[in-house]
């Protein structure tokens, strides 16, 4: 009965050891975030002063710290750890913008509750993943750590992460607490910067923004953290409205709400609140139940309590809610039941780990552009040229495995297969190198096929890493320039972290690939594609833009007044660029494979729906070419019109589909009513009578349409 003896033991506790319970400090030295003043972790750990510990990677440190919370700290309550485990703690998998665009479940399902297991091992209980946020703009550098830009595929992926760090029970030491994070709209910041201003509306906020936490809060996600951002003008760590009502009330969330870091001091550095004081009140009065690492509620809870600002029992509904976590996962029986140095020794980077990361990372490379170069033959003679041709920087950020030196680089991968390689490394990342171009030139000049291996390092992506300009850097376009120039088949493959800018390369060079950061295996995975061994199936799950200018550039926009037509293009007084399209160069959902798909037409077993009813749509999908692969058919839906401007189109489903050469399969959705709801402008969630566009296609843009209508 764990509610009987949460309450039995809120009742023992002192207003100190409930403040504490409700903050966090770092594993390291200075406890409170970079602030050399606080007292060590060990002493604010003995005195029962902080309830959970961020950063504490190695398990030595999780013994220590834990065992001085059950020795000496005044109730005896176990600490929590937590950690960023974003993809993978020491197997490391793809990032998750590259796992999204496997579209592939079961796969990502399996990388988290891989996370999990060896994360938990080493003492991990609590995981600041997964990243939900809806991601529109490429300039921001958080976009490697979200799904992208669809609140469908975004929803369907989050239930995937939490049920994977979850897993069936969180009193399984093999699974960690998931946390949705950033609630809510982070990922709308001004002009892609991190940190900037959100100023969006409330059809926007519950329409895209929304989904994904509605799914990973229906999934059982059992903490919530906030954004940084403002909505509406209040701090989002402080704002009653989204945390209180939306989250509590509304979505009915009663699981452990925790600050980013330093998000309640930064209530008043926004300006909304007078001082770190009223900061901490507004936090509590939203219901926040762990601040991470500031120190606002241990500074100022005690004082607003004696002046009656705030009531004990904020304090108690939020110690409640942590307390109910600690006995769920089974830590107030077994402090050290997630300290498993033998389980550490069985799971971390093992064979079997490898081998996931790998299927993963093979599923989540899209192939942009192939004039037939790609497969490579074994027999040609291949020159890798580039900052990426042998370098270990393919993890992506956010990943503190050990192990990070025995990452497989490409050359290696390629090695791997029997292949003899020409290799030069051309230019650093960002610089020139002495003699680096000219030796790049003679490798390349002796090769069949030339393998451009380029892109961003991964400190151009994550958090605080927002870049104004999306392409390659120069150095590496000057390198590109000179190896395109020899005439010789050319393959960019290309490491990163967001959508860059690629209409040059997709101008000049024969095949792009897009491998992001694959994670451990990563070298494998390209080898596999490059070779043949496996055929690409991925598909983007964020648009690529012609020009940094069309940031934030998405499928799913808005219908305008003057939407731009093939026939009215030449025209001026429409919504239209003067100096290039609206469209992406690549769309959402587009990705090439080794073989072709023909669509058969689409049928509607009906075209009006009422009530229950659900229309079956069906079409038959074939592989016309020589090779087995897989293919990812998308439906989307546009409401025509209605009391609210609605997007052009809107993913409402997808059916991955293997197929051999010349096999052919059918294809099923069914529509009913609850796909063509939305929030309309009055607040009600409904769907609205009238006529419906359905398209179904290989990408947002390729698609064959038909049309129906909802009678009500
Ligand atoms: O979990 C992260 C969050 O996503 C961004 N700020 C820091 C936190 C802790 O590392």
């Amino acid at each position: 009965d764990i509610k009987g003896e949460v309450e039995q033991l809120l009742e023992r506790m002192s207003l100190v050891d409930k403040i504490g319970q409700m903050s966090q400090c770092l594993a390291s030295a200075f406890s409170f975030g970079g602030d050399v003043d606080s007292e060590p972790p060990e002493k604010l750990v003995a005195d029962g002063k902080v309830g959970s510990i961020l950063g504490a990677f190695d398990i030595r440190r999780v013994f220590e710290l834990q065992k001085i919370a059950v020795e000496q700290s005044p109730l005896r309550i176990p600490l929590l750890f937590n950690a960023d485990v974003i993809h993978g703690h020491q197997t490391i998998f793809p990032v998750p913008l590259a796992w999204s665009c496997s579209w592939d479940m079961e796969e990502i399902k399996r990388a988290c509750a891989i996370a999990a297991k060896e994360a938990a091992a080493s003492g991990i209980t609590y995981n600041h993943a997964p990243m939900v946020d809806i991601t529109r703009d490429a300039r921001w550098g958080r976009v490697v750590e979200g799904a992208g830009e669809d609140p469908y595929l975004g929803s369907e992926i989050a239930k995937a992460q939490v049920e994977g760090f979850q897993g069936g029970s969180l009193f399984d030491p093999e699974t960690i607490i998931a946390c949705l994070k950033h609630f809510i709209a982070y990922g709308a910041a001004e002009a892609g910067r991190d940190y900037n201003t959100v100023d969006i509306s409330e059809g926007t906020l519950r329409n895209v923004y929304l989904p994904p936490f509605r799914a990973g809060l229906e999934a059982g996600a059992g903490s919530v953290m906030n954004a940084f951002n403002i909505y509406q003008g209040v701090p989002v760590a402080g704002n009653s409205y989204l945390l209180r009502n939306l989250l509590r009330d509304e979505l009915g969330f009663e699981g452990m709400l925790i600050s980013d870091y330093g998000a309640i001091d930064e209530i008043a550095i926004h300006g909304a609140a007078k001082d770190g004081k009223e900061a901490a009140k507004l936090a509590l009065d939203a219901t926040m139940d762990i601040e991470m690492v500031t120190r606002q509620f241990y500074d100022h809870l005690p004082s607003l309590i004696e002046e009656g600002a705030v009531q004990e029992a904020q304090l108690d509904a939020a110690v409640r809610r942590i307390l109910t976590y600690k006995f769920k996962i089974g830590l107030m029986d077994d402090p050290f039941r997630y300290v498993r140095p033998e389980k550490e020794i069985e799971f971390h980077f093992s064979a079997e780990h490898l081998e996931a990361s790998r299927e993963l990372a093979r599923k989540s490379i899209v192939l942009l552009k192939n004039d037939g170069v790609l497969p490579i033959k074994q027999d040609r003679k291949i020159a890798v040229i580039g900052p990426f041709a042998s370098s270990k920087d393919l993890l992506g950020p956010w990943q503190f495995s050990r192990y990070g030196n025995e990452t497989v680089t490409l050359a290696n991968g390629l090695r791997d297969k029997g292949v003899e390689l020409l290799l030069a490394e051309g230019c650093k990342v960002t610089e020139e190198i002495a003699g680096g171009f000219k030796k790049a030139i003679e490798q390349a000049k002796q090769a069949d096929v030339v393998i451009l291996a380029l892109g961003e390092n991964s400190d151009m992506s994550g958090e605080a890493a927002s870049r104004m300009d999306i392409g390659l850097p120069e150095v590496q376009l000057r390198l590109a320039e000179m190896v395109v120039g020899l005439g010789k088949p050319t393959v960019l493959v290309l490491t990163g972290s967001r959508p860059l800018v690629l209409d040059w390369f997709d101008k000049h060079v024969d095949a792009i690939v897009e491998t992001w950061f694959l994670g451990s295996q990563a070298g494998h995975a390209i080898a596999d594609v490059l070779l043949g061994d496996y055929n690409p199936s991925g598909k983007l799950t964020m648009s690529f833009p012609y020009k940094v200018g069309q940031a934030p550039v998405y499928y799913n926009h808005f219908m305008t007044g003057r939407p731009v037509t093939e026939e009215n293009r030449t025209q001026k007084f429409i919504s239209k660029y003067l100096d290039g399209p609206n469209e992406p160069l690549y769309p959402f959902g587009y990705g090439l494979s080794y073989t072709t798909f023909t669509y058969s037409e689409i049928r509607l077993d009906k075209v009006h729906l009422s009530g229950s009813d659900a229309i079956n749509l069906t079409l038959s999908i074939t592989n016309t070419g020589t090779v087995p692969g897989e293919e990812i058919v998308q439906l989307y839906i546009q409401d025509l019109y209605g009391s609210s401007v609605r997007p052009v189109k809107e993913l409402k489903g997808f059916r991955k589909v293997r197929l051999n050469a010349e096999e052919s399969k059918e294809v099923r959705f069914t529509i009913t009513e609850a796909d063509l709801k939305y929030y309309l402008a009055d607040g009600s969630y409904k769907a609205e009578p009238g006529e419906f566009k359905v398209y179904v296609g290989p990408n947002s843009r390729d698609v064959q349409e038909s049309k129906f209508e909802l009678v009500k």
